[in-house]
């Protein structure tokens, strides 16, 4: 058993990131059983996730989206905010009876929440049932875990700066978009957020093994990948060598894989040589998600973010400037501790001078161990509530705004697969990252189609698929 430390994760020491081989240990002991894995959380979960679904399939277990047929249970859980945490509880409640129905069901846990001390004391202490608990940094040891298990709860969660791993048996959600991690962790510690606990140190891959990965998925027909990190353009800065994410960004656009899309981008870490290279490379998407958190200089610096109101503006513009027809997305938290109405002005003040493509919005969750919890707040939750939707009605206004500039004009869309709502049609994404539901035959699934826009509402659009283009 090895339980997480709040105090160790905290710590960061100059000590060499070692690079590993992933064990990927085979067996045929659940051969035909059946997995259910649910995920919660970023992109960085869901690339996990395939990481786990590689594990799971190399011991023999096969898929099922029906959780009443499963023999294994994994749940790959998210800490960033308190909503995560009762989605996950409350999951395991269902789990909880069906395993009174079905004891030989195993139920293993992974992800972000156990990193928490308070979590993995929790299931530890109520819930038994449990049968493995693992964190973010041992990923490689589930196999051997399940193999090993004998229903006696196993918890091994370690809170270390981290190592890499190379070579994993992914499987992959999509055949033609594919996630790349360039780097784990985080260094930036804004004082709100869980993840530097939960992920450990930035620790980037070598560009090397980075480009042979891509080079790979390129000649297996993937058109699209995405550069994965929680700051992207911090790649490189904790390797000491002469590369930076922008000459990481130019190598691949090298590749020449069809689309290269990157995310999250920090505004700190932001230079005008990656701006170049954007501008430059017609494969790499004119799409760049650019998180804000608050537009108020006061909270700015309460948070960490590194940056003023005016940078953020300024360093906006200048993207729009060089890259046309860029879309920028954002995040925004609202109710920071003691976030006043001047403060809460401020943000939207940004919003209405940015005029997002569109942005994910949260009320702040105080999370156990970050600086930011320790603040005592004094605003009520109807204030922050209130806040949260005033910000969400101008945020649709501008998602809606910006996808009506689409309305007739014809654009290339990666198409990904069936439309969930409609049968009939199929769904994928333009170069500047919209949702567009399609009407093409399914064999055109995995191709870059031109596709007349004809109807643009808040979050997605219409479209039809054009075969000649008159201009
Ligand atoms: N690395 C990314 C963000 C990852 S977390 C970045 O720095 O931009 C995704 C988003 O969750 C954050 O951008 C932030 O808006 C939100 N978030 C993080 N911690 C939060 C908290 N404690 N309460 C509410 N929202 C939070
Ligand atoms: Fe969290 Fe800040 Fe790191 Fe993003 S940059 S993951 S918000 S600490
Ligand atoms: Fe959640 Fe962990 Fe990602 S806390 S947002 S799954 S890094």
């Amino acid at each position: 058993m090895h339980m997480p430390d709040l105090k160790e994760a905290r710590i960061r020491t100059n000590k060499e990131v070692l690079t590993k081989k992933a064990s990927n240990l085979k067996s045929n002991k659940f051969k035909n059983k059946k997995y259910f894995l649910k995920t919660y959380g970023c992109q960085m979960n869901v690339h996990d996730s395939e990481e786990i679904k590689g594990i799971l399939e190399n011991l023999g277990f096969v898929n099922t989206n029906i959780l009443e047929e499963a023999d294994i249970v994994v749940l790959n859980t998210c800490a960033i905010r308190e909503n995560a945490h009762d989605k996950m509880f409350g999951f395991l409640g269902r789990v909880k009876h069906l395993k009174k129905a079905k004891p030989e069901l195993l139920i293993a846990i992974g992800g972000c929440m156990p990193e928490q001390e308070s979590i993995a004391n929790l299931l530890k202490e109520k819930y038994p049932f449990v049968d493995i608990v693992f964190g973010t940094h041992n990923i490689n040891d589930l196999g051997k875990m399940i193999l090993e298990n004998n229903h006696k709860q196993e918890i091994e969660v370690y809170s270390i700066e981290g190592d890499i791993y190379e070579g994993m048996d992914y499987v992959r959600d999509s055949k033609y978009s594919a996630w790349v991690n360039i780097m784990y962790g985080c260094d930036k510690f804004c004082t709100y957020c869980i993840v530097p606990y939960t992920r450990g140190k930035q620790r980037s891959r070598k560009m090397e093994d980075i480009l042979n990965e891509i080079k790979e998925l390129k000649e297996n027909n993937y058109q699209e990948i995405t550069l994965l990190g929680q700051n992207v353009n911090a790649y490189g800065k904790d390797l000491n060598l002469n590369y930076d994410f922008a000459t990481l960004l130019e190598e691949t656009a090298k590749i020449g894989i069809a689309r290269i899309r990157f995310v999250t981008s920090h505004p700190w870490d932001f230079t005008d040589k990656m701006l170049e290279v954007i501008s430059k490379y017609p494969n790499i998407m004119p799409y760049i998600h650019l998180p804000l958190q608050s537009g108020s200089n006061n909270i700015l610096r309460l948070m960490g973010r590194r940056y003023t109101k005016e940078e953020y503006l300024t360093l906006f513009n200048k993207i729009k400037a060089k890259i046309p027809n860029v879309s920028i997305t954002t995040d925004i938290i609202v109710g920071f501790p003691n976030e006043t109405e001047e403060d809460f002005e401020e943000t939207m003040d940004v919003v209405n001078k940015c005029q997002f493509d569109s942005a994910f919005t949260f009320i702040y969750s105080p999370r156990e161990g970050t600086p930011a919890a320790l603040i005592k707040d004094n605003i009520p939750l109807e204030v922050k509530e209130k806040r949260l939707q005033i910000l969400n009605k101008k945020i649709n206004e501008y998602s809606l705004m910006n996808n009506q500039k689409y309305l007739n004009k014809t654009v290339k869309v990666l198409l990904i697969g069936e439309s969930e709502k409609d049968q009939n049609k199929l769904y994928g994404y333009t170069e500047t990252m919209k949702l567009v539901n399609v009407i093409a035959p399914k064999s055109d699934i995995g191709k870059i189609i031109n596709v007349k826009i004809t109807d643009a509402k808040s979050f997605s659009l219409d479209g039809e698929k054009v075969i000649f283009i008159n201009n």
